[in-house]
């Protein structure tokens, strides 16, 4: 008897250094939550992720009260009920109407509260915002993104991977899905509404500190608003499960004050730099000559016998070399990424829509060249 009551405080004890080493371990892992996380959503940078943070913290905040009444209600009626031997069954109280009405009304006025400042928030959010917005169009592809701004004097500026926006103006995004299938640019030009487009899958645009997720979706246009207070680097990715490369499709959005933003946008808007090395000419010309010609549009472009580079399958690459990253967000832009690439896509990104072309060491050589002087 006094083994097994020895026995027993052990095991008590055990229990014990579990409990408080499981609580050490939340405290520690709590601690990673530190705003150096670059996808973090509880520290939100802009007015958009900062309404949808509100709204969390309240839900939260009722979550808790509601938690700490029930478990503290279990744990008292557990403890204070327990069997202390007495066989006598409680009494029931099943079917007991006032009771019912009771734990059915409670969840029920309390969900109804938290829908009220859920249902405004999304109303609010889905609105067009009044002052000044840039619209940029952003297009889903399989893996990456592309976005295309438009100007009042109809200048059209198509960049990927990299969205630059102004710091402290509110972005308004029309989102929409296409497979990189579709060959012809005049497709993208089509109001895919009339569901014209399709082949497409479905992404998620995702930049945890600016906004929450908005799905993007074939055949329909999906709004969405985004802002940054402060320039910086805000780190996204898509949410939604869209093919083999999904988690290799990443965006890096980089905010910049508004004068910085200009100067970029007019930049982009130029065509494309005209090679001036010999390597870099050589590489031009293997760009008609080699297929690349058949996807990839640089404005201003013109082949050895003339051709125009306009196709909209993969990026764009008028200014290419003034992106940070490449292949969906997943590689820097430097020389060994872009070699690398070029010899063989799928050995860097399984499932990107980009063939292996077979390029000797000279031919690629030649292609990085022309590609990193596309400033
Ligand atoms: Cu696109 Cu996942």
């Amino acid at each position: 008897m006094r083994a097994l009551a020895r026995m027993c405080r052990t095991r008590g004890a055990r229990r014990w250094q579990l409990l408080a080493s499981a609580l050490v371990m939340m405290l520690v892992v709590s601690g990673c939550a530190s705003e150096d996380l670059p996808m973090n959503a509880l520290d939100p940078a802009g007015p958009v992720a900062r309404s949808q943070d509100e709204l969390w913290d309240l839900v939260f905040v009722i979550a808790i009260v509601v938690f700490v009444l029930v478990e503290g209600a279990l744990v008292y009626f557990v403890i204070k009920y327990r069997d202390r031997g007495e066989s006598t069954p409680p009494k029931q109280i099943a079917g007991n109407t006032k009771l019912e009405i009771l734990w059915t009304l409670i969840p029920a006025v309390i969900l109804a509260g938290v829908a009220v400042p859920t249902v405004a928030t999304l109303f609010e959010l889905a609105e067009k915002p009044t002052d000044n917005p840039l619209e940029v169009r952003v297009v889903g592809k399989q893996y990456w993104w592309e976005f295309e701004y438009l100007n009042e004097e109809g200048q059209q500026v198509v960049t990927s991977t990299d969205l630059h926006i102004p710091a402290g103006r509110p972005i308004y995004l029309s989102m929409q899905s296409l497979s990189a299938t579709i060959g012809d640019p005049g497709v993208e030009a089509l109001d895919v509404k009339t569901g014209d487009v399709n082949g497409g899958v479905i992404h998620s645009f995702w930049v945890p500190r600016l906004a929450g997720k908005q799905d993007v979706v074939p055949n329909h246009t999906r709004n969405m608003t985004i802002e940054a207070d402060e320039p910086g680097l805000y780190e996204g990715a898509c949410g939604e499960f869209c093919g083999l490369s999904h988690a290799r499709m990443r965006m890096n959005i980089i905010a910049e004050e508004p004068e910085a933003f200009q100067q970029w946008l007019d930049a982009q808007a130029e065509p494309a730099a005209e090679p001036q090395e010999a390597l870099a000419q050589e590489g031009a010309e293997l760009f008609a000559t080699q297929q690349c010609i058949a996807c990839h549009a640089i404005t201003g472009y013109e082949g050895p016998d003339g051709q125009l580079a306009e196709q909209r399958i993969g990026p764009n690459l008028t200014h290419f070399a003034d992106r940070t990253q490449m292949a969906g967000g997943i590689i820097d832009v430097n020389e060994e990424n872009i070699k690398r690439w070029l010899d063989n896509p799928q050995a860097v990104k399984a499932g990107a829509q980009m063939p292996r072309l077979g390029l000797d060491p000279d031919q690629i050589n030649a292609l990085t060249a022309y590609l990193q002087s596309l400033e």
